[in-house]
């Protein structure tokens, strides 16, 4: 733990992971004891806390060397912004950023601070060095701050935390295959500074690449353009046109055991695009475009001959499950993830998803839960399906 106001939900978090198994050790940082007191998070976790790097009882005790030995995943939570500008930088002046140096363990964070804080482009350009050495980073969630100010920066609910701990460490079923996943909006370009797009964030394909990924399997992203880093150890192709998109699909498709086309791909373009921006005309009160039909890349790679395990998305705004059930026939896939994109908790753009799968069998929900979790639970439902 580092020191944040956060921190008062870590004991929560220790509590969680007991619930689902794990034996917890908690390290706090200075900064975190400024908080809470060592003497709740002893209570909570049954063993003594480890706050001191040059305790000479301590560390004849389980020092920094034994406890980075000892932990099979590492987990900051809250992880402060300081936290992160120490860890990118190699820092070791404390217990706990040297027993992050010293341990071969999985390393987890869950940043929480102020939305500013969280968008200064320090703070981006070190996540940006954690996120590349392997680093998990869980959240961080969206809405209203202790200091009053309202975005993105409130730490991950400490039950969504300790699913993401213990589902990754887990489950490695997805060992030796190979996914191709498309995510994010097209852009379909009407002049070189107009175009025609759409609502999706990217967030539920780029959570599915990194939950493939956790569990094992090699992953290939085709993406629309997004404002999302791609996860570690992903193949991250980045294309803006439908017809792009199209393209990288079939060029890496032959190599791929599942594909899961979570991209909004536009359903038509502008037939032409102009060359230069077009200009308003005198008198000109109407305009018409006139646009041309798409490719459809998910019926595409499910007509293939040697077609992967396919696996569709049916964003809606009404008749949800109907518009599914027609169109996993209609465009011949094995599956499609129904998710109701209508109204305010509309699940563009958000954090969380509830999604259907429709299939063969009977219907299999999951959520209403974090992106993350989704993806995770539904890898599961895919992966039995298959088998
Ligand atoms: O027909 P609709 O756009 O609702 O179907 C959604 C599913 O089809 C998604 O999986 C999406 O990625 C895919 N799709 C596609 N190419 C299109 C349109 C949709 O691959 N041109």
């Amino acid at each position: 733990m580092t020191g944040g106001i956060a921190a008062y939900k870590s004991p929560q978090l220790v509590r969680r992971l007991i619930e689902r198994g794990c034996e917890v050790r908690v390290v706090m940082s200075a900064g975190a004891e400024a908080f809470i007191t060592p003497l709740s998070l002893q209570a909570v976790s049954g063993h003594p806390v480890h706050c001191e790097l040059l305790d000479a009882e301590a560390e004849s005790g389980m020092g920094h060397i034994e406890l980075a030995r000892w932990a099979d995943t590492v987990v900051i939570a809250p992880a402060t912004a300081h936290c992160l500008a120490r860890l990118a930088h190699g820092f070791a002046d404390d217990l706990l950023s040297t027993l992050v140096l010293a341990t071969g363990a999985r390393l987890l964070l869950a940043p929480a601070m102020n939305q500013q804080m969280w968008q200064h482009p320090a703070t981006r350009a070190n996540l940006d060095i954690l996120r590349a050495r392997g680093v998990g980073i869980i959240g961080p969630g969206s809405g209203d701050q202790a200091c009053g100010e309202v975005g993105p920066g409130r730490m991950t609910e400490p039950e969504d935390i300790a699913d993401v701990v213990t589902s990754a460490a887990a489950d490695q079923s997805w060992a030796g295959w190979r996914v191709l996943l498309t995510a994010g909006p097209t852009w379909e370009a009407i002049d070189p500074v107009r175009g025609i797009t759409n609502h999706s964030s990217g967030k539920m394909g780029y959570a599915l690449a990194q939950a493939a990924r956790e569990a094992g399997a090699e992953v290939t992203l085709v993406s629309g353009p997004v404002a999302l880093q791609p996860p570690a150890g992903v193949n991250c192709i980045d294309v803006r046109s439908a017809e792009e998109m199209l393209a990288a699909v079939l060029a890496n498709v032959a190599a791929a055991d599942v594909f899961i086309g979570v991209a909004a791909v536009a359903d038509f373009r502008p037939a032409q695009k102009a060359e230069h921006k077009i200009k308003k005309t005198p008198g000109g009160d109407t305009m018409t475009l006139e646009l041309v039909r798409n490719p459809d890349i998910l019926a595409t790679v499910a007509a293939l001959d040697d077609a992967p395990f396919t696996v569709g998305f049916a964003a809606e705004t009404r008749d949800t499950l109907e518009n599914a059930r027609t169109k996993r026939v209609a465009k011949r896939v094995d599956v499609i993830a129904a998710n109701d994109v209508g109204g305010s908790d509309s699940a563009f753009g958000s954090d969380s998803n509830t999604v259907t799968l429709v299939h063969d069998g009977e219907d299999i929900v999951i959520g209403p839960a974090p992106k993350a979790m989704v993806a995770a639970e539904m890898l599961r439902a895919i992966d039995s399906l298959i088998r």
